[in-house]
């Protein structure tokens, strides 16, 4: 429809007709099976049915079919016939569940990123789906927020930068109304990742320096990239909730970065400004958010009661209703939704498209790329078919392996650990005991009754947990090797998942406690949502791999791996804590006046742990193995347009191929503000056949040497610089350069 007819579209409605279309429902309500896939407080907005009937847009609702009916259903009721609006939460796949965003981010490859959000796109479209409330870009620095597992950059700014313009651009195309094309709605906004304590929807609170230097880098390149829509975050951000903070929307998003689409709330956010203490009541709560720019209001029935009043009282008001709802008639205009309200959902192609096994073959592959290789003692790894193997974990035969976000994935495809491993290896070399629950019945139960749903009883559960560390210690007796899989339960990692223990748990540690004493070589196979503590069992285990949680195909990923079958490349984009006690830490911290040099006791550290990390942010092993060499700078000094080039050698010096993840770090040494010891200012991921050796470049240019100074202006300052080139943040070959302005 041309925009003319937009704005006539715009005149002939009333403003409760306006109002609705910036109110947001589960769009179960319109279906009488009612399946709920709530994601935040159940709520029953006791909306009247006029308005109902009037909303512009719902929340998880995905089928063709479901879909369908839900816009007939609507569509019968609406008097000018303006189509809904299908949002969902597609956070790591709809029918093929992926690896979790921060597995994603571990594989150091936009073309996986990519990859993943285009299938992600095209089955959920063709299922319905007109936005997809993704990429999560949150900077996530604190193992105790749950929600790190959705943070596809960790707890870097550039990777959340790069993969945020990725994520946008695969999901967006060229033309969002087109087949397999999804509107991209980036989130949180903004520093939700910085909650207090990792305290879910807890308090932030930081200069505008640290945000711009950390924080804003992922927002800002997803909205160059075009985002058609934004979500404001639960926390205050400088003691205004970032829902309501004219300063964050109107200021940065609206003016400087001339972000034109849409303003959504998250879930209920516009009436906790109420709970937070900024606004008196919900018409003053419907005022302020409505005057900070929030088009949509998710899952409140704030807007639906009091913004009509607002309008009587004040013209300006209505003004604003007018730019929301025509930003909203604009995008359902841009999604072709007034030719076509079903948009691109389709059964019959979602009969053919969902779940294909081209798309299943490359999920794996793609799954494989976001392993971690964490140890790898005596190369351990990978095993040799000839082995007995103890195949031991309460993850061994389990397929609820694809994390807490993944509410519409077909778990029909999914298979386990074990049958996969009986595809590849003779079983009678094979055997299998489960060893341990994931949680004990007090631990699982504390987190089913949040939830609302059934406890568990286990009966006589220590004999239980007795009897199956026997059981497990039985089958070790037999085998050459034990491969464990154990992690965090799924229902600890996610939306309201912080954690104060980020240790496996008690039962888990028993396990492997048992086991050891058999001194039988062990690996672990880890699956969690967030860094765990390692530090109480890590010397136990001659082997680790972080897998996270790897989804539909993660079990055949595995075991190809763990059987030589494919290398791991992944690296960590998160630094993971000695223990919880360690939070938040991470790679680009400031040197501080004190550093941590020795043990002296006057110095920045704690006084019963390490002050490095556990493992260090941009760190995998490979089962090849990597020699740095002959780092060179063909110039030591630049000014303002030179460029300097990098290179250096490195060898494979193995029998094996595979991928290195070649980091490049930059050091400002001094600078009108403080800088971190070290920034990720570029990265390779190089392929190496056996015993190969290759010249790899990179170019250092003064556009990597800017920072938010203290007049808060970007620019780079003249002085030293420190280069640092190696496989992580830590193992690095080291140079120096000058900068002259
Ligand atoms: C949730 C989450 C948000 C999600 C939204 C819709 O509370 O915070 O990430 O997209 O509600 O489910």
């Amino acid at each position: 429809m041309k925009d003319t007819k937009i704005i006539e579209l715009l005149n002939e409605m009333t403003i409760d007709e306006k109002i609705g279309q910036m109110v947001q429902v589960a769009g179960d309500i319109f279906l009488s099976d009612n399946i709920d896939v709530s994601t935040g407080p159940l709520k029953n907005l006791e909306l009247s049915n006029e308005m109902l009937y009037n909303v512009g847009s719902v929340l998880n609702i995905i089928g063709a079919e479901r879909v369908r009916k839900v816009q007939d259903e609507y569509l019968s009721k609406n008097r000018l016939k303006i189509p809904l609006l299908f949002m969902d939460d597609i956070i790591n796949g709809y029918k093929i569940a992926f690896p979790i965003p921060i597995a994603q981010g571990c594989s150091w490859n936009t073309e996986v990123i990519k990859t993943i959000a285009r299938i992600s796109a095209v089955e959920s479209n063709i299922a319905g789906a007109n936005v997809n409330f993704s990429p999560m870009v949150d900077l996530s620095r604190d193992a105790r927020w749950g929600r790190v597992m959705e943070s596809v950059g960790g707890e870097d700014p550039l990777l959340g930068a790069i993969y945020a313009r990725a994520t946008v651009e695969a999901y967006q195309g060229k033309d969002i109304s087109k087949l397999g094309n999804v509107a991209s709605c980036v989130k949180h906004i903004a520093a939700y990742g910085a909650v207090e304590g990792g305290r879910d929807y807890n308090t932030v609170d930081m200069s505008e320096r640290e945000f711009r230097q950390y924080y804003l880098p992922a927002y800002k390149s997803a909205i160059e990239a075009n985002a058609e829509l934004i979500m404001t975050s639960f926390n205050i951000l400088n003691g205004i909730p970032a829902t309501v903070n004219k300063a964050l929307i109107q200021n940065l998003i609206r003016k400087e970065l001339n972000f034109k689409g849409l303003i959504i709330s998250d879930y209920g956010a516009i009436e906790e400004t109420i709970a937070h203490g900024v606004s008196k009541d919900e018409k003053e709560a419907a005022l302020k958010a409505i005057e900070a720019g929030v088009d949509i209001d998710m899952m409140s029935k704030i807007y639906a009661n009091f913004l009509k009043e607002l309008c009587l009282e004040n013209k300006e008001i209505e003004n604003k209703v007018n730019e929301s709802v025509l930003r909203i008639l604009k995008l359902k205009n841009r999604l072709g939704l007034f030719e076509n309200p079903y948009g691109n959902s389709d059964v019959k192609k979602e009969k053919i498209y969902l779940m294909n096994e081209q798309n299943l073959k490359k999920a794996k592959e793609l799954t494989q790329e976001t392993f971690v290789l964490l140890k790898n003692k005596n190369n351990i790894l990978p095993f040799n078919k000839n082995k007995n193997i103890a195949l031991i974990g309460p993850y061994i035969d389990n397929i609820a392996i694809t994390g807490s976000w993944c509410m519409f994935s077909d778990k029909s495809k999914c298979t386990t650990i074990l049958d996969a491993f009986k595809k590849k290896v003779d079983n009678e070399k094979l055997f299998y005991a489960k060893g341990s629950e994931i949680l004990r019945q007090d631990e699982i139960n504390s987190i089913l009754k949040a939830d609302g749903l059934p406890t568990i009883n286990i009966k006589n559960e220590s004999e239980e947990e007795e009897r199956l560390i026997e059981e497990a210690k039985d089958i070790a007796k037999k085998s050459d090797v034990i491969l464990l899989a154990l992690g965090e339960h799924y229902k600890q990692s996610g939306e309201a998942c912080s954690r104060s223990n980020i240790s496996l748990p008690e039962n888990q540690i028993r396990l492997i406690n048992e086991l050891n004493k058999l001194h039988i070589p062990m690996v672990m196979i880890l699956f969690n949502g967030r860094p765990l503590q390692l530090n109480n069992i890590e010397d136990k285990l001659d082997g680790i791999l972080e897998v996270w949680f790897p989804g539909t195909m993660g079990a055949e990923a595995i075991t190809e791996m763990i059987l030589g079958e494919v290398n791991p490349s992944g690296k960590l984009t998160m630094s993971f804590p000695q223990n919880v006690g360690q939070c938040p830490i991470y790679y680009n911290h400031y040197n501080t006046g004190r550093p941590h040099i020795d043990d002296l006791r006057y110095v920045s550290r704690y006084q019963d742990i390490p002050t490095e990390s556990f493992y260090p942010f941009g760190f995998g092993l490979s089962y090849c193995n990597f020699k740095y060499k002959s780092l060179k700078l063909d110039k030591k000094e630049i000014k303002k347009n030179d460029i300097i080039t990098a290179t250096l050698e490195i060898e494979n010096q193995s029998n094996n191929e595979g991928y290195e993840v070649i980091q490049l770090y930059i050091q400002d040494l001094y600078a009108s503000v403080v800088r971190p010891v070290k920034e990720l200012k570029e990265f390779k991921k190089v392929y190496f056949k056996p015993n190969e050796t290759k010249i790899v470049e990179f170019k250092i240019n003064v556009e990597m040497l800017k920072f938010w100074n203290e007049n808060l202006h970007y620019k780079a300052e003249e002085g030293d610089f420190k280069v640092f080139i190696g496989s992580d943040s830590v193992n690095t070959l080291e140079d120096t350069f000058v900068y002259y302005d």
